[in-house]
């Protein structure tokens, strides 16, 4: 190796990547390993070893975009019932680093790595018989110009992993962009990380319908400075309607935060805000408008996070949790602190108006996506008269 290298430990998985203590930042190293990326990559083996178990079944997954593979080398040395893992990146130093990393694990046969264009290597798989049971696609970036080799490349029914990290195009600083890149136009409103997941999931869906699979999203989570979504596919023609019936768009009224959200395609958008009459009203999308979180999947989960080591299990479980809880909840969410501010109240505590909603017959959690915010199906106004209730 012609640059510094340095042995790290992730979860139980040794390994060397470039010294990050010589380059600064993960991107000016000659290959890429960003260690703020282990939540995502624990959360990874976590959904992965779920759903291992629900097949009940040996599975073959693929890190087509792997740096000095660590998520591969984990999903070998962490997980059970794995039969075979595939890593690929076309960067000389990367795919260097994954070979002498290979060497490192107690059980190397069955991993092996390539060095090709991510495409060209998910297009080997896209052949008869199909053998992968779960693609993970962790870009730099935009993740869609890869999703269409990796439907192709699944087997009848598998899981397709996308994390996304172009947040200014997702979160509604370029729309236009957006549009072009995802299919539907973002928007920047103070629930932007959820739209985003949604813009990413209508993509997939698009994507995988073309090729006759339908989506089932299992988990959808943002951290700071990305989105990551962990769906399964499944190859059904007379199930693929069913999706189109969960795409849409979202409207939102930038005076009273209220929106609608319109579960078709053909929509006449509303020029006045039917909840405070104001003409500030933009739309998001087309995007998904199904769920994010499947109920059962999170809560098994819950089970496998009980019996694998963690370095951080009361965060993952914590997180896991909490996902769990938004798992019913209807799209977006709103900041009480924001709300109170355009009323002019000091903010009551999010307990208490989650459970004033609850006595009044609406469902309300809180949520992962923002600490100050509440998910409920009570409109914007139902949410004034709750908070200004409780101030009485
Ligand atoms: C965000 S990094 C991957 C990080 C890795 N998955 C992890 O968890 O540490 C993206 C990687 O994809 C590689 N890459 C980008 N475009 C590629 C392409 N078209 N084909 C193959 N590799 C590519 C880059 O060299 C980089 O190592
Ligand atoms: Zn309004």
């Amino acid at each position: 190796m012609n640059f510094p290298i340095k042995k790290y430990k992730e979860g139980k998985t040794f390994f060397y990547a470039p010294d990050l203590d010589k380059y600064g930042i993960p991107q000016n190293a000659p290959a890429f390993y960003n260690p703020n990326m282990k939540f995502n990559r624990d959360c990874s083996l976590i959904a992965i070893q779920t759903y291992q178990k629900l097949l009940n079944k040996n599975i073959i997954i693929c890190d087509p975009l792997s740096g000095v593979g660590i998520r591969g080398l984990r999903y070998v040395n962490e997980l059970n019932g794995v039969n075979f893992v595939f890593v690929n990146d076309y960067n000389k130093n990367a795919y260097e680093l994954i070979l002498r990393n290979i060497k490192l694990l107690k059980n190397n046969l069955i991993i092996k790595a390539f060095n090709k264009e991510a495409n060209n290597f998910l297009n080997d798989f896209s052949i008869l018989p199909k053998v992968l049971d779960i693609i993970d696609i962790d870009p730099f970036g935009s993740p869609t110009c890869f999703i269409d080799t990796a439907v192709r490349a699944l087997k009848k029914r598998g899981l397709i992993m996308l994390t996304a990290t172009d947040m200014r195009i997702l979160c509604g600083i370029q729309p236009k962009v957006c549009a072009r890149k995802y299919g539907g136009y973002s928007l920047k409103t103070n629930y932007c990380h959820e739209i985003a997941i949604r813009l990413l999931l209508g993509c997939l869906m698009k994507i995988a319908n073309r090729f006759n699979f339908y989506i089932h999203p299992l988990m959808s989570f943002t951290q700071i400075h990305y989105i990551r979504t962990i769906v399964e596919l499944i190859k059904n023609k007379k199930e693929i309607s069913k999706n189109l019936k969960d795409f849409g768009y979202i409207s939102h009224c930038f005076k009273c935060n209220g929106r609608l959200i319109f579960k078709e395609l053909d929509i006449k958008i509303p020029k006045t805000c039917p909840f405070c009459g104001s003409k500030l009203i933009s739309i998001a999308g087309p995007l998904w408008l199904g769920k994010i979180q499947d109920k059962n999947f999170l809560s098994n989960s819950l089970e496998i996070i009980k019996n694998i080591e963690l370095t951080n299990k009361k965060k993952i479980e914590l997180f896991f949790s909490t996902l769990l809880a938004e798992s019913e909840m209807p799209p977006t969410y709103y900041n009480i602190h924001k709300i109170c501010k355009n009323i002019k109240i000091s903010a009551p505590k999010l307990e208490s108006i989650i459970n004033k909603l609850h006595e009044s017959n609406f469902i309300a959690s809180r949520t992962h996506f923002c600490p100050i915010c509440i998910k409920t199906d009570a409109n914007i106004n139902l949410i004034i008269k709750t908070i200004k209730d409780l101030k009485t």
